[in-house]
């Protein structure tokens, strides 16, 4: 028995959670399962692995807030929703949204995701659907059900998209997702300008034979509660989850024909966490010249280097060379 979660729960969201996992290794071919069984199914996805999404959403809003500021947009859509806990994140951050479409093939989590919304934000208009919207918006956004689509659903999820003013797709930080990712992203290329994670406009430097084993992956900062309260220990303990460790890859567009100047960043992104060894750290850095591994010596700025060492997703650019690092 748990303190703060019923053992049923815990072993509820066990099973969610290897279901969840298991979906991004099934052979191909074979359809994704559906997961929601009942209203506590819902209800724990959200407490516990929503509320983790959730923390990815703050760092993907706060990285496009800090680099170009909030769109202006009076429509969202968001493409499977689950239970709404990007669609509440999106709208608690960008200013101006009137409605919001909320799209699940799942009628009871769309129901729970419909309800939440409402109830956090009862000025905005909320409708919600089984099928794919086919009208266009001003922000289509996504999240997490890449792993779970066959090639019909993709299209389907691009048709959205490629309709919008502004994408935001967030996903896991696994491998294999955040590849099919960029792959995503680079057909995107033709229509709509790259916000982020990226500091170029050209196609994905992860997607070039050097880099088979690498995938364009960033961490989220977790809130303090998740180390400071009983309920985040149990779930830490019971489910063996890693809670500091918020792994996540998106992608922020900008449809061009919008007529916005390119978008401009300097340095290099940062990709993944530093690697810390004797001396020097090692950081995965991407720009237009593509993806590299360069190094950085602790004797050349020690400040930056103890804060690359703890660093989960605060330093986004650097300019490095010849060992030495400059935030930019
Ligand atoms: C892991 S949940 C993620 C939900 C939410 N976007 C989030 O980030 O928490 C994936 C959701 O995608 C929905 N889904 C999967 N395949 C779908 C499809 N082909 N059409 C619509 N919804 C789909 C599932 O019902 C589920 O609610």
């Amino acid at each position: 028995m748990g303190t703060y979660f019923k053992q049923q729960d815990l072993d509820r969201l066990r099973d969610l959670r290897q279901t969840l996992i298991g979906i991004e290794g099934r052979p191909p071919g074979e359809e994704a399962p559906r997961y929601w069984h009942d209203l506590r199914d819902i209800e724990l996805y959200d407490q516990i692995f929503g509320a983790r999404i959730g923390w990815k959403w703050d760092a993907v809003l706060d990285e496009l807030e800090a680099r170009h500021g909030f769109p202006e947009v009076k429509t969202v859509i968001d493409w499977a929703t689950g239970t709404g806990v990007a669609a509440r994140k999106v709208l608690a951050r960008v200013p101006g949204i009137e409605a919001i479409t909320l799209f699940d093939r799942d009628e009871a989590v769309l129901e729970f995701a419909k309800r939440s919304v409402q109830a956090a934000f009862p000025s905005v208009e909320v409708t919600a659907v089984t099928e794919p919207p086919s009208e266009s918006s001003h922000l289509a956004i996504a999240s997490h059900v890449l792993d779970e689509l066959e090639e019909e659903g993709v299209e389907s999820l691009r048709q959205t998209l490629e309709a919008a003013d502004h994408v935001l797709w967030v996903e896991p930080g696994s491998k294999k997702t955040s590849r099919d990712l960029s792959v995503q992203r680079d057909r995107f290329l033709a229509d709509f300008q790259v916000l982020g994670p990226c500091v170029h406009q050209g196609t994905c430097g992860i997607l070039t034979p050097d880099h088979k084993n690498d995938w364009c992956h960033l961490f989220a900062k977790p809130p303090a509660e998740v180390h400071t309260t009983g309920e985040w220990s149990e779930i830490h303990r019971e489910l063996r989850i890693d809670l500091r460790s918020l792994p996540y890859s998106f992608v922020a567009l900008r449809r061009r024909s919008l007529g916005h100047p390119e978008p401009v960043q300097a340095g290099a992104r940062l990709l993944q966490r530093p690697r810390v060894q004797r001396g020097r750290v090692l950081l995965d850095l991407c720009d237009a010249n593509g993806v590299r591994e360069d190094q950085m010596l602790q004797r050349t700025d020690k400040a930056l280097f103890k804060e690359l060492k703890k660093s989960n997703g605060e330093v986004l650019f650097l300019d490095v060379s010849e060992g030495r690092a400059k935030p930019v």
